[in-house]
């Protein structure tokens, strides 16, 4: 059983499902509002939970009812929220429009934001337990940083998801085991945004996936040489929180090796697009088995 930490946000989705995405300074009527856990972090850990990982999950939620009713939904979920704190700070929370199986997404930190560097130092003991630790970028960069600096020190490799993009420091770069960006944020964190992802990519052997929504996963395993796992044909109600799935399986099936890893990874952010909500369709272990069982 992979043993997993996750350290990253946990929001409450206020999703509105509509026909079409509105144009800017447009008013349309809904179809329907739901309200549904989320956040990268939350979202990830419970992807990875749903797998069979032993998952603890770092972050912080605000002292108020949707932070209370995230926390117990990780508990039921089988997370490890002893590192989850309760902050003066509203829950972070995400508005989602979803309009024919895709999304558009606002998101407001909140809690999310007060998440420092103390409180992974006082955490030191979740980085010695875990095999893998997994980040993304809706805490504080300088969080992400202290993550990487606490890996390092006692050497468990730290996969980023690059998400939301931002630029990134060298330095942190290259403190990273694995990255896993889609096509936009790869080229918005390396700061190149008219490079050429494909060239990019072959000189990162082991070092990079690239989601490619629909399309798969690309990566490189030797110099020069481009890997691409194709998509899994599903049908699409709910794109949010495919990458989310993605990553935690990624973590979960590393110790599987990178092609394996990969190919599991995708077959479980297929079928998370196959329910509503960003973790609605999140697989079990069996379910995930059963879906690579009928695969050609
Ligand atoms: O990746 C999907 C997630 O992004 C949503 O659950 C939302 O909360 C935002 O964090």
């Amino acid at each position: 059983m992979t043993r997993v930490l996750v350290i990253g946000s946990i929001n409450m989705d206020l999703v509105v499902s509509a026909g079409k995405l509105p144009r800017l300074g447009e008013t349309l009527m809904g179809e329907g509002f739901a309200t549904y856990p989320g956040g990268k972090g939350a979202n990830q850990a419970v992807a990875a939970a749903r797998l069979g990982a032993q998952v603890a999950l770092l972050g912080c939620v605000g002292n108020d009812a949707f932070g209370a009713e995230l926390r117990q939904h990780l508990q039921r979920e089988g997370v490890d929220t002893a590192c989850l704190h309760s902050v003066e700070a509203a829950t972070g929370i995400a508005v989602i429009t979803v309009a024919g199986g895709d999304n558009a997404i606002l998101v407001v930190p909140g809690a999310n934001h007060l998440l420092q560097p103390a409180h992974l130092d006082a955490a030191e003991q979740a980085f010695i337990d875990a095999d893998v630790i997994l980040t993304q970028l809706e805490i504080p960069l300088e969080t992400v940083q202290h993550a990487a600096m606490l890996a390092a020190r006692h050497d468990k490799p730290l996969l980023l998801n690059p998400a939301p993009a931002i630029p990134l420091p060298e330095a942190l770069l290259a403190q990273i085991a694995l990255l896993t960006p889609n096509e936009h944020e790869f080229l918005t964190m390396l700061a190149q945004p008219d490079a050429d992802w494909r060239a990019l990519l072959v000189e990162q052997p082991g070092k990079l996936v690239m989601t490619h929504g629909r399309h798969g996963a690309y990566y490189a395993m030797m110099r020069g040489k481009l890997l691409h796992q194709p998509g899994f044909a599903v049908e699409a109600v709910d794109s949010t929180g495919a990458g989310d799935t993605f990553n935690g399986a990624l973590a979960t099936f590393l110790p599987l090796g990178l092609p394996l890893a990969v190919r599991r990874a995708g077959a479980a952010g297929a079928l998370s697009v196959t329910r509503h909500g960003a973790q609605g369709g999140m697989p079990t272990l069996a379910e995930l088995d059963a879906f690579l069982e009928r695969q050609p």
